[in-house]
């Protein structure tokens, strides 16, 4: 059975809403305020980091609360070195300084992979691509985790959540469960499982190809599943319910065994997490990417083109017919900063993020920017918790999830309700409940649980 990360990000978050209550929420008939405009993957309001990748358009405070996305790039990335990756609290939307964003901890392994670990009291990690892609063939070469409760995932994730997987159960090493959500609904049937052989022991390609019509999910060149768009056509919406708008590449490795889920997400994943299991090395539970390459296609026919650069949503519709593909800017002169008030940067005094981070030139911005460090500090890194507390701590990055998913019914606007989970590397347990965002607009009918995306 399939479930999608989605739904224990959720849960995760119910759980720890009390925690992070103050910050605002954010999902359907609920924007973000205009003092932090930007809707995050996991449903809550902030600046910074808030606004980049994952920042959801159609949630935040205006289209142009989120910033620009920055356009698919063809590469081959040999995963050898942390070179090309920046922290979470460090990147600022310079996606010419750095192909990956995380959060938790990636290790290097024999200077031929990375590893994406798990320790104890953490949330895992998560890799995010800072390119989009809009249509193009992403494989990952790799092997997953083991044991109850640990879920290694390889997805595509847009910021309205549209999304395609490859998520594999750590007591299931024989097979890989594919999946794709049209902006994080949940449809049950959309899942499906895929045999593979042991994706501990053997490392495999698993590659999506994604074409405007049709998508395919393939391990090691076999092409084992394809869903076409045309088969996608939801009567009721009058629209295809098919994955059709940028998204970046994500690899997790997160515990949904966490007794702060949902009953339904640790069935799911096989039981709870055990620490103290045989699979860990070093302390830590471990998934190798050895390679992840990408080959970005053609924008589709009749696209909206002003530049070459980023791509931009138009509309809160969130459809494929509402990108355009512009030259706008893609990078913040601070953490303080919004797709609205890009140049913004009071100096960095303050705001933790903000001083670790080499901010780029902030030319001065406006008028508000010394007031933004008083009082009711927003909060500028998604998965860290509140501005200023955590700084430059890079160990507290947040990890993702794969799967946003929502359930939904249609309207009612309660929020949605994401969560995301954050990782410090000697975290208290307190600590590591504290990170866990949640959102929790409220629970009644979930609506859109959106973002889960967690990664937690
Ligand atoms: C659906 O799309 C596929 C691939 O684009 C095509 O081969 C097939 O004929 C289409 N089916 C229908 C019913 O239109
Ligand atoms: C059709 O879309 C609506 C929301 O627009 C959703 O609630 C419903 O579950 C979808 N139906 C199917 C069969 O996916
Ligand atoms: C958007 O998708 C529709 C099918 O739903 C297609 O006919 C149209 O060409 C697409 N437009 C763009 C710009 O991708
Ligand atoms: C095309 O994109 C530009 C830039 O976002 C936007 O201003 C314009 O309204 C779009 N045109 C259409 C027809 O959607």
């Amino acid at each position: 059975m399939v479930r999608s990360v989605v739904l224990s990000a959720l849960a995760a978050a119910l759980s720890a809403t009390a925690v992070y209550a103050a910050i605002p929420t954010c999902g359907p008939n609920n924007p973000c305020p205009e003092a932090t405009p930007c809707c995050s993957q996991y449903g809550q309001c902030g600046v910074g980091a808030y606004c980049l990748g994952g920042c959801d358009p159609l949630f935040s405070h205006s289209l142009t609360s989120c910033v620009a996305a920055p356009v698919c790039k063809s590469s081959d990335y040999k995963l050898t070195s942390l070179s090309d990756i920046t922290p979470n609290t460090q990147y600022l939307g310079d996606s010419s300084k750095a192909s990956w964003v995380s959060s938790g901890t990636p290790v290097v392994y024999q200077d031929n992979s990375l590893l994406l670990t798990m320790a104890p009291n953490t949330v895992g990690t998560l890799l995010s691509s800072t390119h989009y892609v809009w249509y193009g063939k992403i494989s990952a070469t790799m092997t997953t985790s083991q044991g109850a409760g640990v879920v290694t995932a390889f997805i595509m994730m847009s910021d309205v959540k549209d999304e395609i997987d490859f998520e594999f159960v750590g007591v299931d090493l024989e097979h890989v469960q594919s999946n794709y959500y049209f902006q994080g609904i949940t449809d049950y049937g959309n899942g499906q499982n895929l045999a593979v052989s042991n994706t501990v022991q053997n490392v495999h390609t698993y590659t999506l190809d994604w074409q405007p019509d049709y998508i395919t999910w393939s391990i090691d060149g076999r092409v084992m599943r394809t869903k076409n768009r045309n088969e996608t056509w939801n009567a009721t919406a009058q629209q295809y319910h098919f994955p059709q708008t940028p998204a970046r590449i994500m690899l997790s490795l997160w515990p949904a065994g966490l007794p702060t889920n949902g009953q339904g997400t640790i069935d799911w994943a096989g039981g709870l997490v055990d620490w103290n299991s045989p699979y860990m090395q070093n302390g830590y539970f471990y998934a190798m990417v050895k390679d992840v390459n990408v080959q970005c296609y053609d924008p589709p026919t009749g696209y909206n083109s002003s530049g070459s650069k980023s791509y931009v949503y138009n509309s809160r519709a969130g459809t494929n017919d509402t990108i355009a593909v512009t030259n706008q800017n893609t990078i913040l002169a601070s953490f303080q900063a919004t797709g609205e008030d890009p140049s913004k940067n009071p100096n960095a005094q303050s705001s933790s993020a903000a001083a670790s981070s080499p901010s780029a030139g902030a030319s001065k911005s406006s008028s508000a920017a010394a007031s933004a460090s008083t009082s009711a500090a927003p909060e500028t890194v998604p998965g860290v918790s509140g501005a200023g507390n955590r700084g430059e701590d890079t160990s507290g990055v947040q990890s993702g999830g794969s799967g946003s998913a929502a359930t939904g019914s249609s309207s009612s606007g309660s929020g949605s309700s994401g969560s995301g989970f954050s990782q410090g590397t000697t975290p208290s347990t307190s600590d590591a409940q504290r990170m866990r965002f949640v959102q929790g607009g409220s629970v009644a009918v979930v609506v859109v649980a959106l973002g889960a995306v967690l990664f937690l």
